[in-house]
């Protein structure tokens, strides 16, 4: 698991909440971009869409080769308030901007569609929703469909948009999925499609 504030962040009671929680996960140590990139098989991208690149600069370009990279980052940007706008649209993603970046990577988009605490736990909606992949390489959407079966997502649920241009679809559900929240009153909520006859 890779984190900035391990250098960076002076203090704060979420860190050190975190902190807790590591004490009682001995298997996740927590490193540096660069260390975590160096050690990890499947790197996730789960930095704040407008530092994505940053942080993937800040590794050894040889710890990324051929490894796959599961974003679920957005480029929602509240610098002009609420609602927030997004940073990367119409013609571009930032998993593009990523792979675009960094060819050596093999980036595939997931999971960003919906609240941190579904992406792992799809059983916490009483009814089954869906999650979409979008990635060039089909050998690291395997990989990918994987750790999402270790998360609970059926084969059923996972929707594969395609190739990574597809991305822009799923980052550009953002600004709904923010009207919903507001909506609802809460980010308990997800997509599921109903599929009707061709
Ligand atoms: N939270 C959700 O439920 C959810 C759902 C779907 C998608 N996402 C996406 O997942 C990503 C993380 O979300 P978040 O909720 O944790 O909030 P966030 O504020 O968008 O991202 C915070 C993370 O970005 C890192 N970061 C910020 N600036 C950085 C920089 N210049 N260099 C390196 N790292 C930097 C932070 O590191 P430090 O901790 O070291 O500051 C922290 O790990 C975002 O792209 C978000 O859109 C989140």
């Amino acid at each position: 698991m890779m984190c900035r504030s391990l250098a960076k962040r002076k203090d704060g009671t979420s860190f050190s909440s975190f902190l807790g929680w590591l004490a009682t996960h001995l298997t996740v140590k927590l490193g540096t971009h660069a260390q975590t990139a160096a050690h990890g098989v499947v790197l996730v991208n789960a930095t704040n869409g407008g530092a994505s690149v940053d942080a993937l600069r800040s590794t050894n370009a040889a710890d990324l080769k051929g490894k796959v990279l599961l974003d679920i980052a957005n480029t929602l940007d509240f610098s002009k308030g609420m609602p927030p706008s997004l940073s990367i649209s119409n013609t571009d993603s930032l998993t593009e901007t990523i792979q675009q970046a960094f060819p050596a990577l093999h980036v595939v988009k997931t999971l960003n569609t919906m609240n941190a605490s579904l992406m792992v736990a799809p059983d916490l909606l009483p009814e089954r929703t869906n999650v979409f992949m979008s990635g060039n390489e089909p050998t690291a959407k395997s990989k990918v469909k994987e750790v999402l079966h270790s998360f609970g997502w059926a084969d059923a649920d996972i929707i594969d948009l395609g190739d990574i241009t597809t991305a822009r679809g799923t980052e550009q559900f953002l600004p709904l999925w923010v009207r919903l929240y507001g909506a609802l009153q809460s980010p308990m909520s997800n997509l599921g499609i109903v599929q009707g006859k061709p």
